[in-house]
């Protein structure tokens, strides 16, 4: 199986790109740039990825991304990520960043854009990899500066497919940005939207019923709404799942509690992401080899799996 699920060309559909931020990079950078981070050694951050809920991992996911202040280390950063894809044989990525991140210490949101933006353009032209940008809204700041983020991003629009909401999940309903979603609509962005990660089924059903969502991300408490269960069913409304993820961060007990199978058994649009590999242990490859460890999972889940990948992506029968 492992051999299989190298040699099989996949699609990743959740992934944030301040969440590929290796160790030895994060040192560099913050040499190169004079920032000052919690930690001297690479054993001392490995020691601090032990994470026991999303925000554990978020405060540290912040502190990292402070080291990226120029255009080259937005570069930088995305051009590892594709490299680790071409190895992965990952031939399509929907790649989300956090402006605000990155905006609220002073970088400017083009510095941000183009740095990524060059990298994927080499890669298409290199690597053959393929790719879309999504611009995610940080859930923990207000609507308002959400909707300074969707102007800020205008002279950009041609380069980012759709709008998305990540960050702090307890406590930021999708209620929450209703308004800045729609005008995401009205202006032609695709949208998605983290939901029942933490959160339960209702913020599913926000993210549905509200904001309009093309994708939910993660999604995995919708197992606990017999009717939630089978309206995602009936829609085929995607959910990108991320296995590595949900078990460090404790969203789930351990691999072996995964529903991601038993969702897919049961007729879901689901699939296999990484969401922030240089911090969970793994990426798109290590997550399926995770699946066949702890779940058994056959070759015909993992083929369905990938394939459920290409069709909810927005490439939509143009390529893959
Ligand atoms: N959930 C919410 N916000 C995030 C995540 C996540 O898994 N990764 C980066 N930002
Ligand atoms: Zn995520």
């Amino acid at each position: 199986m492992k051999n299989l699920i190298q040699k099989l060309p996949k699609a990743e559909l959740h992934l944030h790109i301040e969440g590929t931020l290796e160790p030895k990079l994060m040192f560099r950078l913050a040499k190169k740039n004079k920032i000052k981070i919690p930690f001297k050694t690479v054993a001392e951050v490995k020691e601090a990825y032990n994470f026991n809920s999303l925000q554990s991992f978020l405060d540290i996911y912040y502190a990292g991304a402070t080291v990226l202040i120029k255009e080259q280390d937005f570069f930088e950063l995305t051009w590892e990520y594709l490299l680790t894809c071409k190895e992965q044989n990952i031939v399509h990525t929907e790649i989300m960043f956090d402006p605000q991140t990155h905006t609220s210490r002073g970088v400017k949101f083009e510095t941000v854009i183009n740095g990524i933006s060059r990298a994927l353009e080499k890669a298409k032209n290199e690597l053959e990899i393929s790719s879309f940008l999504i611009m995610s809204f940080l859930r923990h700041l207000s609507q308002k500066e959400a909707f300074e983020t969707l102007k800020e991003a205008e002279p950009f629009k041609n380069k980012i497919i759709a709008v998305g909401l990540d960050s702090s999940e307890l406590g930021n309903p999708p209620s929450k940005f209703k308004e800045v979603f729609e005008e995401a609509k009205k202006q032609s962005y695709k949208l998605v939207a983290h939901a029942g990660e933490e959160g339960d089924a209702s913020y599913i059903w926000e993210a549905i019923n509200l904001l309009h969502v093309d994708r939910i991300d993660h999604g995995i408490r919708c197992d606990e709404d017999e009717k939630l269960l089978e309206y995602l069913k009936q829609n085929k409304i995607p959910l990108t799942v991320c296995p590595l993820s949900n078990t460090k961060l404790k969203a789930v007990k351990s691999m072996k509690n995964h529903n991601i199978l038993k969702l897919l058994k049961k007729g879901l649009h689901v699939m296999v992401n990484s969401d922030d590999p240089a911090y969970f242990g793994g990426y798109l490859n290590e997550n399926y080899e995770a699946l066949v460890k702890d779940l058994n999972m056959n070759e015909d889940e993992l083929k369905k799996l990938i394939q459920n990948s290409f069709d909810a992506s927005f490439l939509e029968g143009k390529i893959s």
